[in-house]
């Protein structure tokens, strides 16, 4: 039988992303106050975050680079220290007016801006009250919010709460962002109480969205990956179903239904890790409500059985390499999968079925905004970048969201990372993401020179026709 043609949405937001300490720079200066990401200690050979790509001195430029892509929309972060520099209190007026500008650029090239408010960056003077630890980090989170929204809710209607939550909660010592006090006894329990902090400020920052901004649409950031069981063994299937619980449902449960993933209470019973409830916070959970979801997607993850093994570290290692988590499953290879340059599996399928998955749990449209292959990039003399790797991940994903399309899986736009070379979390800049180079290394050397891959050509076209030819 064969299938109707299908068809993107004709206001499909066709764009993507950054986050801001990863592009800006200046993060040290102009009235911003030091982040977690400041303060961390870079992996050795990492360039400097004080330059980044410089985008803080050159966003006119990027801008209209983007534009030029035609691009309809652009997801970036904002740094909660650069307008807020000890997280609350003093406002940094050069800050604000560094994102009013960036905004007003974006609706200048007809790009709808899509602001995320915190991807992995607390202030460093929060970092020191505790972080997430803090019960207060709640009201630090729901005042900045009002922030932002009484800032720029007149331009902004997207809204983004947390990037990755559950990469903080998961992989939070990978990315440079984990607080544990020292002495502390019950490590999972401390996280997973940070992990509570974190959902309720999001749903109170979305209900104060929907009472500021009645026109504005608001939503999570999660990554989203379905786990695959490792065989047809029913025990493997188990596994399976715990990985997507604590590693994906978690959190869309939350966000969406305000309640917690039985899967995910009873394990955490089992290691007496329950987070302390404050009364109101259930209610809280599930008045607020999602306008949609905004899923980062880079691939899936197989799963089997947990063993016991000598030697073998239990553990999420990168956000999206497992080993699993004990008791509950192992992480295994996929041996149908390729991997990229930096040990990350491909699986554009798996982004159809994570789609779907998602798309009949929770029906709500969905907004991809982050997808994207890390790989090394070569500058030719004659200032060219052949990324045909990099336009075959895409492409390859773009086909399989669009049947996703016609599986009935509602889209509102693509966002893949990046839109320009920024750093990595934890893999330097020699990991290039965008479709934009940036003459820069990792050790910090550089003209910081824009010059246009093939992969930016490849999406200019994709865009003009929306997505009919790939
Ligand atoms: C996501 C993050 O986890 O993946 C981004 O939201 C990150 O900030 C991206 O850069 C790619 O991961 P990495 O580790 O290659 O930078």
């Amino acid at each position: 039988m064969t299938k109707k043609t299908i068809e993107f949405p004709s206001n499909f937001f066709w764009g993507a992303s950054s986050s801001a300490y990863q592009v800006e720079g200046a993060s040290l200066t102009n009235g911003k106050g030091p982040s977690s990401q400041d303060t961390k200690v870079l992996p050795e050979g990492t360039a400097d975050l004080t330059v980044s790509v410089d985008h803080y001195h050159r966003y006119k430029e990027d801008i209209a680079l983007m534009a030029e892509m035609g691009f309809k929309s652009y997801r970036f972060s904002i740094s909660w220290s650069r307008v807020l520099p000890n997280g609350k209190g003093e406002v940094n007026q050069e800050g604000l007016d560094f994102y009013s500008n960036l905004i007003d650029e974006c609706i200048k090239h007809n790009i709808e801006p899509i602001v995320t408010m915190f991807h992995f960056d607390m202030p460093a003077a929060l970092d020191n009250l505790g972080s997430w630890g803090n019960r207060d980090s709640v009201q630090w989170f729901v005042d900045y919010a009002k922030l932002l929204f009484e800032t720029y809710g007149d331009r902004v209607k997207y809204w983004l709460t947390i990037n990755e939550q559950n990469m903080l909660t998961l992989v939070g010592n990978v990315i440079g962002t984990l607080r544990v006090p020292e002495g502390t006894e019950n490590v999972t329990k401390e996280i997973y109480q940070q992990n509570h902090h974190m959902l309720v400020a999001q749903a109170k920052a979305m209900e104060l969205c929907h009472q500021l901004l009645p026109d504005a649409k608001i939503a999570p950031a999660p990554n989203i990956a379905i786990a695959y069981a490792a065989s047809k063994k029913p025990e493997d299937a188990l596994a399976a179903q715990n990985a997507n619980a604590i590693r994906n449902w978690l959190y869309l449960d939350m966000a969406v239904y305000g309640k917690y993933n039985n899967l995910v209470w009873t394990w955490l019973a089992d290691q007496d890790a329950l987070p302390d409830i404050v009364e109101g916070d259930f209610e809280s959970l599930a008045n607020a409500k999602p306008d949609f979801l905004g899923i980062n997607y880079y691939n899936t993850l197989t799963v089997r059985e947990y063993e016991a093994q000598d030697g073998y570290e239990v553990e999420f290692k990168s956000q999206q390499e497992n080993s699993g988590l004990e008791n509950m499953f192992l992480g295994v290879d996929n041996e149908f999968l390729p991997k990229t340059e930096f040990g990350w599996e491909i699986d554009p399928i798996g982004f159809r079925a994570t789609l779907r998955e998602i798309y009949s749990r929770y029906h709500l449209p969905i907004l991809i905004t982050e997808n994207g292959l890390g790989a090394y990039d070569e500058l030719t003399e004659d200032g060219k970048i052949h990324d045909d790797y990099r336009i075959n991940y895409l492409r390859t994903h773009i086909e399989q969201m669009k049947l996703a399309i016609g599986d009935g899986v509602e889209m509102l736009g693509y966002n893949p990372w990046s839109a320009i070379d920024l750093i990595s979390t934890h893999e330097g800049i020699r990991k290039r993401y965008g479709f934009i180079y940036v003459d820069r290394d990792d050790e910090s050397v550089g003209s910081l020179q824009r010059y246009r891959k093939d992969s930016f050509f490849w999406y200019q076209g994709v865009i003009a026709n929306n997505g009919q030819d790939l």
